[in-house]
């Protein structure tokens, strides 16, 4: 099985990228072949979405397009900013066509830094993948209070990995 795992935020200091470091390492260590794509190396400078070059097949756009098509699962960490997704999150959407990427799974798991795990822009993400075909696969993963949780360069927190582990055990069975 191949995943392919995303960071959706860019933002300096950003502590959703332990969890995205927690989700690659338990895939891994389920055997699971994993490419990593941090939303920073789709975006290059000016973040916004670059026309396609059809003849540029090597472009960063055209590079993330396959690597979301050719995954059997894609497991998008996202956290949550002013009960939505980060503009950065958004840009790699729109970078991808419909017609590429459709019928890919997309697992998700929400960040948030207080008590509700990023519920609400789970919400907001759903119709964005909707529209370009990709499928919101159940269950979600919610990482509430992310620094307590998920310590930087320290363990996961016991609960927190047994719902991490309960989380990466779907996508591979998926
Ligand atoms: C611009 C911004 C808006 C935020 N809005 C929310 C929010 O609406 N709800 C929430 O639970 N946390 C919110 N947070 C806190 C994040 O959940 C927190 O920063 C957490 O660490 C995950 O984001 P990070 O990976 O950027 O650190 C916000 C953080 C930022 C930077």
């Amino acid at each position: 099985m191949h995943v392919l795992v995303m960071l959706g935020t860019a933002r300096e200091d950003r502590a959703s990228v332990a969890v995205y470091e927690a989700v690659v390492t338990a895939l891994e260590a389920a055997a699971v072949e994993v490419t990593a794509v941090d939303v920073r190396d789709v975006l290059t400078v000016p973040q916004t979405i670059r026309t396609v070059d059809e003849t540029d097949t090597n472009s960063d756009r055209h590079v993330w397009q396959r690597q979301v098509a050719a995954a059997d699962a894609v497991v998008m960490v996202v956290p949550e900013y002013n009960h939505s997704f980060p503009g950065e999150w958004k840009l790699a959407m729109d970078a991808l066509e419909a017609d590429v990427v459709a019928g890919t799974k997309v697992f998700l798991a929400t960040v948030s830094g207080g008590s509700f795990g990023g519920v609400r822009v789970a919400e907001h993400v759903q119709p964005v993948l909707h529209t370009l075909g990709l499928t919101l696969a159940r269950p979600k993963l919610h990482v509430t209070q992310v620094e307590t949780n998920y310590p930087r360069g320290q363990a996961v927190a016991t609960p927190a990995q047994e719902r991490l582990d309960d989380f990466v055990a779907t996508v591979v069975g998926s």
